[in-house]
């Protein structure tokens, strides 16, 4: 059977497509239709945290699949009920509600709609070159790419953006007009740009002057990626709103926004819904995920593994590298060509890494891939780039 020919007939032409047709996993290790295999340092932008086909997760799951797999939000549940408890005692501690949905964008969506509800403001400001998703409002606050936005204007009015690790140009744009500012505290999408823990600071800082709110998209940053379980804690800095999704139940789609007393206030049943959102299913895979980090301790190991392999990236000392920077496992190679024909090489030899804007491969492993399996991609990587 020729899938690929199958999903080029009956599927929307709306990716740019690799040539590879992925049927398995297992760990950290996934398998094409050839029974090829290829180390996963994707894990589908970020999602797979866990690796694939964990026994633990899959138990988990499989047991909430025999007994409710969905519920609306108008009944009460107990999984529901333990994953928000759970979720919450691991968020910056003013964050004290989730609202549970689907998926990034979703949850971003839900962040500006709350902004606006709780301040009775319209602007929304957004960090230049940030990646927040691709509906109508959260493609409003992304600028990654202009060839997104385009055809899809007009988008949200009142946007207004600011240059990233530029507190001055975000006071250039801020006013008592302002709802709330969105940023990520990696830019996943756009090269893997570190935000600055000052600048982070700052943020928290001109916002509470304007009186509005703080936005942290941690759709790609957090569940343990950069060995914090959120990005943001490595400054010190306590958003009014946090975006999650991705990593959020291992590979279920899931996405949630977590807020705090002061966007709760106002509040009211019916404002913002949506029928699959907090599942018992997607629910249970959460508490397996936060289990499997708690028990293995991956936030050490995210941290520690991803010491390790910008190490030895770094000492690669190629000619064709202008910079390897990142956070745990969150990784990012500028190169000083485009990244394309790298990321290609990489994938006829058995590693699956992805591009980050023109230049940059980005390394998105599962929170669980060892040393040993690090070491072999950094091999394969300067065959690649000899
Ligand atoms: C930081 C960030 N926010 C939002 C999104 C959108 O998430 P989704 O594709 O699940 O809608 C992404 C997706 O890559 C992301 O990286």
């Amino acid at each position: 059977m020729d899938y690929k020919e199958m999903e080029d007939s009956y599927v929307a032409p709306t990716y740019g497509r690799r040539d590879l047709t992925i049927v398995r996993g297992d760990g950290c290790i996934l398998y094409d239709d050839d029974g090829r295999q290829y180390i996963d340092c994707f894990s589908n932008v970020g999602v797979n945290i866990l690796g694939h086909n964990v026994p633990e997760y899959n138990q988990a799951v499989i047991m909430q699949l025999s007994k409710l797999i969905n519920l609306h939000g108008s009944f009460y549940n107990d999984k529901r009920a333990e994953f928000a408890k759970r979720l919450l005692s691991v968020c910056p501690k003013d964050l004290t509600k989730v609202l549970f949905c689907n998926s990034g964008s979703e949850s971003v969506e839900a962040a500006l709609k709350f902004s606006r509800l709780s301040t009775g403001r319209k602007e929304i400001l957004s960090a230049k070159m940030g990646y927040h998703g691709k509906t109508f409002g959260s493609l409003s606050v992304t600028t990654t790419n202009p060839k997104y936005r385009e055809s899809f204007v007009p988008l949200l009015d009142d946007v207004k953006h600011f240059s990233y690790n530029d507190a001055e140009s975000l006071r250039s744009v801020i006013s008592d007009k302002t709802a709330a500012v969105i940023l990520e505290p990696i830019q996943g999408e756009s090269g893997i740009r570190l935000g600055d823990m000052r600048f982070m600071q700052q943020v928290r800082e001109i916002c509470d002057e304007f009186g509005a709110l703080m936005i942290v998209d941690e759709v790609q940053s957090g569940m343990g990626r950069t060995g914090k379980m959120f990005a943001i804690e490595w400054t010190g800095v306590s958003p009014d709103i946090m975006c999650l999704a991705k990593g959020l139940a291992g590979g279920i789609p899931a996405g949630a926004t977590v807020i705090n007393d002061k966007v709760t206030e106002k509040m009211f049943p019916g404002c913002h819904t949506n029928t699959f959102g907090g599942n018992p299913l997607v629910c249970a895979a959460g508490i397996a995920v936060l289990d499997y980090i708690e028990t293995h301790n991956l936030l050490k190991h995210a941290e520690d593994a991803g010491e390790h392999f910008m190490k030895r990236l770094r000492e690669m000392d190629s000619p064709k590298i202008r910079e390897v920077r990142g956070v745990g496992l969150m990784i990012g190679v500028e190169l000083k060509e485009k990244a394309t024909g790298y990321i290609k090489a990489l994938q006829d030899n058995g590693v699956l890494a992805f591009p980050s804007g023109n230049l940059v491969i980005r390394f998105l492993p599962p929170l669980t891939i060892t040393q040993e399996q690090i070491d072999t991609v950094v091999e394969k990587f300067a065959k690649v780039l000899a």
